[in-house]
């Protein structure tokens, strides 16, 4: 048993492009934990500078992910939503994590060598330790569980390596939690639209690979109806799905969208043709995804009132993350008063 009361930390990067993908592996999540956990919620500046960003766009996205958290549901009066950068306590435990953290671990970090690519020498030193600022975002307020995609399990694996080194190295059992991560049944990984075995990612080139939470009905229609699909009907059951990654995508959002299973979505769709499955998945994205995109276009349209609730979510922030700073610096025999 671990001997931190639970609290749930996660953070979404404001690079723009909101996606599917983002809502039904992450944001959606963070909604449902709201109601049985003290949770924090970040939009993750820090993290989006790590490559280049257009000043005016980061602003923009900042405060578009901003209202994606409260158009989904999270009620920024109960739960703190916040952006990352407004906290300093996020820079200051990174660069004590980039002193716990070792070379061979980050080294492995698959995501690192995806967005370096072949260039590395020419990636920013920020990319690359990346993940130990993510280290940071969660224990900075000792959070114990993380609602994340697939894609960064690797991530919070590192984290609770950082943790459990920082612990050991300074004889503080138990001084960070060992967070766990919270993945979602169906919707952990969707993947691209033209592409089955790659992801739905912001930074895909293609719009039409992915479903943005801004996308219009009209604009969801097209996407779903060009999906990449293959000639069979669907299967009976799940199974039949094992060489047919763009099918088993399509249907794991129907699951998803639907809350619902992928075995439930078969008996219903079983030996029926792609028209048929795309107009009921274009009317179920439009259904889901409809209100929340008109709600995310009032708020953008008052940054005002977004600003606010960054800045008020900030202030509940520090007044968590500066007492565990002070045990940190005192634990480590850093001067601090
Ligand atoms: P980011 O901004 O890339 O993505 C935000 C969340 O969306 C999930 N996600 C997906 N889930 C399912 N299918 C997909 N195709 C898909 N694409 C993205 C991600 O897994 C993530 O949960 N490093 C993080 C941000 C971060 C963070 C943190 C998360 C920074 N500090 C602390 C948790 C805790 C990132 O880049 O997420």
């Amino acid at each position: 048993m671990s001997a931190h009361s639970p609290r749930v930390f996660s953070g979404v990067q404001p690079t723009g492009n909101l996606h599917l993908g983002n809502y039904l592996g992450a944001i959606r999540n963070f909604v449902r934990l709201q109601e049985e956990y003290d949770c924090l919620y970040c939009v993750v500046d820090l993290h989006a500078v790590t490559i280049w960003q257009e000043p005016a766009e980061l602003r923009a996205a900042t405060l578009e992910v901003a209202s994606a958290f409260i158009a989904a549901g999270i009620d920024p009066e109960k739960q703190i939503i916040f952006n990352q950068s407004q906290v300093s306590a996020h820079a200051e435990l990174a660069w004590i994590f980039n002193c716990v953290a070792r070379l061979g671990w980050l080294n492995r970090m698959t995501q690192f060598k995806d967005k370096a690519g072949k260039n590395r020498e020419k990636a920013s030193v920020g990319l690359y330790a990346y993940p130990n600022l993510m280290a940071a975002d969660i224990l900075a307020y000792r959070a114990t569980h993380v609602p994340i995609g697939e894609d960064q399990t690797q991530h919070l694996e590192l984290a609770r390596d950082i943790a459990q080194k920082f612990n050991n190295d300074f004889n503080a059992p138990d001084f960070f939690p060992l967070p766990e991560p919270l993945l979602q049944a169906e919707g952990a990984r969707i993947m691209s639209l033209k592409d089955g075995s790659k992801k739905m990612s912001k930074s895909d080139p293609s719009d039409l690979a992915r479903i943005n939470l801004s996308d219009d009905a009209d604009l969801i229609a097209r996407k779903v109806r060009k999906a990449r699909t293959d000639p069979e009907p669907l299967p009976g059951d799940p199974a039949g799905l094992a060489e047919r990654p763009e099918a088993r995508n399509l249907v794991g959002i129907y699951a998803a969208l639907g809350d619902s299973s992928m075995e439930r979505v078969l008996s219903e769709f079983g030996g029926r043709n792609f028209a048929d499955f795309k107009s009921a998945l274009t009317e179920l994205c439009v259904e889901k995804l409809g209100p929340m995109g008109a709600e995310m276009k009032r708020l953008t349209a008052d940054p005002g009132y977004v600003e606010d609730v960054l800045a008020r979510g900030a202030d509940r922030a520090r007044a968590i993350a500066a007492p565990v700073m002070a045990e940190v610096y005192q634990t480590m025999g850093i001067v601090h008063r």
